[in-house]
């Protein structure tokens, strides 16, 4: 597994294919200007470096611009003005590999991956090299590495960010354990919502989520989250917590999948409608309505966020029917809260319907 993860890591460490130091990548010219320059290591005799940033974590949502704060100085204050190095940098989740997000020397900038055109230094006072992160995804959410690299002195600090979201296990129409890895990340994404972190299946399990059947997280793990140990379910004799299978085959194995969606952007409501309609009458109608049919990542998020709670089963856009309970009652469900599902009926079948609209 480990020289798989190798072999997968190496070409992301040539992306320039040149020569590579203490995490940064600069031609042999650049190096010389760098480190030459006039600046003797001498001058570092006795001043220390501080990099400093914020130790509480940060929380967005999707779409939102957000800054993570990060700032350096010299202990004792320098007269003279140096040049650094920046590096912001992701930290690896549970394997999943550290991404680069930006470097900076100078007024050269570089930024990788998905984070190009999103991402740029914030620079307003002095010594602050902020990173400016735009049009946030749920994937954004982690630990962030502020470097900050002058000659030989080399400091750095963390921030999380933390995009508000809501967890929830999936299973496809076909049924239980029907999941490759591919195919997980295919049906979070098809619901608005991401494969869940370890992070956030166990901050969900904190707040009560009982799972009984095993799904994929982020980093092709198979885990699930008991709150209550019981005989159906790997027996009395194990704590409550998280359970896992560890790593499984991305291909060969299959199970479910726990899914992150985030706080929405628009609203998820009950279409009220004179009639029941089919699952094709129910897409139809919310289009009339200037809306969309629901998907279930969106049903979750409203149920959680905007406190949506409605005794009525709808359709949404999966083929699911399902209905959201804040204040449990007799006749809608388990005395707990939660999302209630009818599975996935037959789409001649009739229900409401819930729609999502933006804005
Ligand atoms: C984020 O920043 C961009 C560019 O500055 C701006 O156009 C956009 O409206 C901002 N988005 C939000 C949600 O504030």
């Amino acid at each position: 597994m480990s020289l798989l993860f190798l072999v997968l890591l190496l070409p992301l460490s040539c992306v320039w294919g040149l020569p590579f130091y203490n995490g940064f990548y600069y031609s042999s010219g650049l190096h010389s200007k760098t480190l030459g320059g006039g600046y003797g290591e001498g001058l570092f005799n006795g001043v220390k470096l501080v990099v400093e940033t914020t130790e509480e974590s940060l929380f967005s949502h999707p779409g939102a611009n957000v800054t993570l704060p990060c700032h350096y100085r010299y202990e004792p204050a320098l007269a003279i003005p140096r040049h650094v190095r920046v590096k912001w940098w992701k930290l690896s989740e549970n394997g999943s590999p550290e991404q680069d997000v930006l470097v900076a020397m100078g007024q050269r900038h570089r930024s990788f991956g998905d984070y190009q055109g999103r991402v740029q230094l914030q620079q307003g006072q002095l010594q602050e090299v902020s990173l400016e992160l735009r049009d946030l995804r749920l994937e954004d959410s982690g630990r962030y590495r502020c470097e900050v690299i002058d000659g030989l002195e080399d400091e750095s600090g963390l921030v999380e960010l933390e995009l508000r979201g809501v967890v929830f296990p999936y299973q496809p129409r076909e049924g239980r354990y029907q999941l490759n890895f591919h195919e997980a990340q295919k049906a979070c994404w098809e619901q608005d919502a991401v494969v869940a972190s370890f992070e956030q299946l166990f901050r969900a399990w904190e707040e009560g989520l009982d799972w009984c059947n095993a799904g994929w997280l982020q980093d092709a793990s198979v885990q699930y989250p008991i709150a209550l140990p019981r005989q159906s379910c790997g027996g009395l004799g194990l704590a409550p917590g998280v359970r896992s299978y560890g790593q499984r085959h991305h291909h060969l194995h299959c199970y479910d999948v726990f899914c992150f969606a985030a706080a929405l952007k628009g609203w998820v409501y009950y279409l009220e409608h004179p009639q029941k309609l089919t699952l094709l009458e129910a897409r139809e109608a919310c289009q009339e309505d200037g809306a969309q049919i629901s998907t279930v990542g969106q049903l979750f998020a409203a149920w959680k966020f905007h406190g949506l709670d409605r005794c009525d089963a709808g359709w949404l856009a999966d083929g699911s029917a399902r209905y959201p309970i804040v204040h449990p009652r007799p006749n809608c469900g388990p005395p707990e809260p939660g999302v209630r599902t009818f599975g996935f009926p037959d789409p001649h079948t009739r229900y409401g319907v819930y729609c999502y609209h933006q804005h």
